[in-house]
Parts: structure tokens; C-alpha cells; sequence
């Protein structure tokens, strides 16, 4: 996507060919800044403290992660401590496991000398695929927000959670990205954005977005979606996923089965988005997923920028008050209207996924 006219893609490989380089989404919306890589432990340092987020741009940077690790010493000891390392950052996106099985399937059986270009190419590979995955997404959603622009001369209203868009993967998004088509094609659309607390992805990121690309949107308290779909201002939901069960469950940002339970009662259509590396395969029931549960920190203070444009951090509840912090919660299947994936839109089931994913009718389990 563009910024200020020039491409730009979430991560890069630096002009050294040995570093790497991503947009620093901490900093965003207030400042446009970048980080290098240079190590593995710079590359989970970016997962963890949240520097780069989104379940495909998690998998990408860690399978950068594994090359930078393999730079500084291929044995075999160093690759499965940079995997271990890799693995431990974030518990819930399931690229990150994809990413690094894909990596250490590739990289174990080759000769040491050799490990260092095979996994700087998967990377690459990984940053590519992840791209094209996400604008087949964008050309299947494309005909959802058709459907739902035809015989209507309005705009048609989108609300979106959290920042699924092109930060979160490495370019495009998913969620976003057949509303960037449907926008670049002519259609009015005008997206709902939930802020998405504690951590603001939709306020800061998805809206940063949305701007930078000129795609009308206003953003909503988290509450707010609710209220706005039983009075008819939503046409549809299009959410991301950061794993999504054989059986078509999806655990995503904490708060979007609130929207997926308001938009049943609605009848609001309820779409995710989602690119292949992010289903789960081994997993049926979406309670299983684990569920990141992160610092209190995030819950009791918020960090903006004030009328002197100076960066702060302030205080929202009393001294001594604690906070639960779980990041993502799960939405069953039942309220899924339909799932957008890089192969075409599936019912939300095993059945759906399977027309879609043929190969993997020997792996899901039949219950
Ligand atoms: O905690 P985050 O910001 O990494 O969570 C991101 C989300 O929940 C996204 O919706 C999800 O990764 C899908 S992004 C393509």
C-alpha cells in the first residue's frame, strides 16, 4: 500500500541483504518510524512487545527471525534455539507455528552451509505468498461487499475490529483489503472502526490506514457496534482471524464475539477473513486455542499524544485497582455467516473449509 504516494510493504529486507526492516506500529499514528532487525532477539523483541502485530505479519517476521538467527550460526543448536526462542513470543496467532514448522521442515536436513540462503529465500518466499494470499482475499471479499452495494444507491457500511488490514499481514490485509478493492473500484464504502482496547489497533492502526488510503471511516467505542447495527448503520462485519479451527471457529481479537453475537441478533452478515496459514488444522474445538493474556499495564493506562504534541501516558483507574488482560476470545462457527479465504468464501465448518482445502480431508477429525 502507499504512504504519501510511496509503496510500502509491513517488512523488508534491508539493502545490506542481512537485516531486516519493519514499520514500527507502537509509534503509529502520531509517528511514521521504522526499525532494523539485526538479531533473532531483535526479531522476537518486535513480535512480543507488539512492534509488528497481525497473525501473517507474526509468521513472516519470525521466519525472518530464523535467517537472521542462521546468519550469525547455522549448527543445528543455534536453529532450534532461534525456533524455540521464535515460538515463545506470542501463543495465540497460528502463522507464528506455521511459520516456523515451514522454516525447520526446509532448513534441518540441509548441510549447514548451506542454511543460511534457503531460509533467507523462504522468508522472502513467506513476505510474497503472504501478499498475494491477501489480495485473493481481497478479489473473493470484493464480490461480498458487491452483493451487499447492489441496489443501493447508499454507501454500504462496514464495522471491522481490531487492525486487520495491511500492518497486520504483509501487505493488503485481510479484512481490509476487499474494502481497499471495493473502495479503488468505486464503490462507496464507509467502515465502522471499533478503537479496540486496551491496545487501540482499530483507533491508531485500522483508522492510520483507512486515511492514508482516503477510505472514509469513523471510529467507534468498542460498544458502540451493537447499538449501531439495531439501527440499521451496519451492512456487514468483516473481521480477521488469528486462528481458525478445522471446524470453521475463529479466535480473533478480544471482543469481536461480542460483534459476531450482535450482528446474529441483527442480521447483520458476520464475515472473517483469512488466509490458509492461519487455520489450524489439528485443532476442532475453539476453546482450545490459547488465549494470550497480556500485561495489566495495558488495561490500566493509555498513552496518546496531548495539544502540545507531546507523547503520554496516563493513568485510567485508581492506584492498587488490578486488570485482566486477555487479548483474543473465540467466536464459534454457528455465527460466522461466511469465511473469506485466499481459495474463495466458505460456510463456517469443517464441511466448508474441506470444499475449499480437498488435501486436508485426511486431517481434520470427523466429529
Ligand atoms: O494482538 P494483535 O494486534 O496481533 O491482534 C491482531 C488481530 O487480532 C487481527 O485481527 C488478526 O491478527 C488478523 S490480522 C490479518
Amino acid at each position: 500500500m502507499k504512504i504519501d504516494g510511496r509503496p510500502y510493504r509491513s517488512i523488508w529486507l534491508d539493502k545490506d541483504g542481512r537485516s531486516v526492516v519493519v514499520i514500527d506500529q507502537t509509534r503509529l499514528p502520531h509517528s511514521f518510524e521504522t526499525r532494523r532487525l539485526v538479531m533473532v532477539e531483535d526479531a522476537a523483541h518486535a513480535i512480543s512487545s507488539m512492534v509488528v502485530r497481525g497473525a501473517p505479519l507474526i509468521g513472516a517476521t519470525a521466519a525472518y527471525g530464523v535467517a537472521l538467527a542462521l546468519a550469525e550460526d547455522p549448527s543445528d543448536a543455534n536453529l532450534e534455539n532461534a525456533i524455540t526462542l521464535l515460538a515463545s513470543t506470542r501463543p495465540t496467532a497460528a502463522n507464528l507455528r506455521w511459520a516456523l514448522e515451514d522454516l525447520g521442515r526446509r532448513l534441518r536436513p540441509l548441510a549447514t552451509d548451506e542454511r543460511v540462503a534457503v531460509a533467507y529465500r523462504r522468508a522472502a518466499e513467506i513476505c510474497d505468498e503472504d501478499v498475494a494470499i491477501n489480495r485473493a482475499i481481497g478479489e473473493h471479499g470484493l464480490t461480498l461487499v458487491e452483493e451487499a452495494a447492489d441496489g443501493k444507491d447508499s454507501t454500504v457500511n462496514v464495522l471491522t475490529h481490531c487492525n486487520a488490514g495491511w500492518l497486520a499481514t504483509v501487505d493488503w490485509g485481510t479484512a481490509l483489503a476487499p474494502l481497499y478493492m471495493a473502495h479503488d473500484k468505486g464503490i462507496t464504502v464507509h467502515v465502522w472502526v471499533d478503537e479496540t482496547r486496551p491496545r487501540n489497533q482499530g483507533a491508531a492502526l485500522t483508522a492510520w490506514e483507512l486515511a492514508r488510503h482516503g477510505v472514509p471511516h469513523t471510529v467507534i467505542v468498542d460498544n458502540a457496534g451493537g447499538h449501531l447495527m439495531q439501527q440499521g448503520m451496519v451492512d456487514l462485519c468483516i473481521t480477521g482471524t488469528d486462528r481458525t479451527t478445522a471446524r470453521g471457529d475463529v479466535c480473533n481479537k478480544i471482543g469481536t464475539y461480542l460483534k459476531a453475537l450482535a450482528a446474529g441478533d441483527n442480521d447483520v452478515p458476520f464475515y472473517v477473513a483469512l488466509p490458509h496459514p492461519t487455520i489450524d488444522w489439528t485443532l476442532e474445538d475453539g476453546a482450545d486455542t490459547p488465549i494470550e493474556q497480556r500485561a495489566e499495564d495495558e488495561v490500566l493506562t493509555i498513552t496518546g499524544r496531548d495539544e502540545a504534541g507531546q507523547e503520554t501516558k496516563v493513568a485510567l483507574t485508581p492506584a492498587g485497582s488490578r486488570a485482566a488482560n486477555y487479548a483474543f476470545d473465540v467466536t464459534p462457527a454457528r455465527l460466522v455467516t461466511a469465511l473469506i479465504t485466499d481459495r474463495g468464501v466458505c460456510e463456517a465448518s469443517r464441511k466448508g473449509l474441506l470444499t475449499l482445502f480437498p488435501e486436508r480431508g485426511g486431517e481434520a477429525s470427523s466429529s
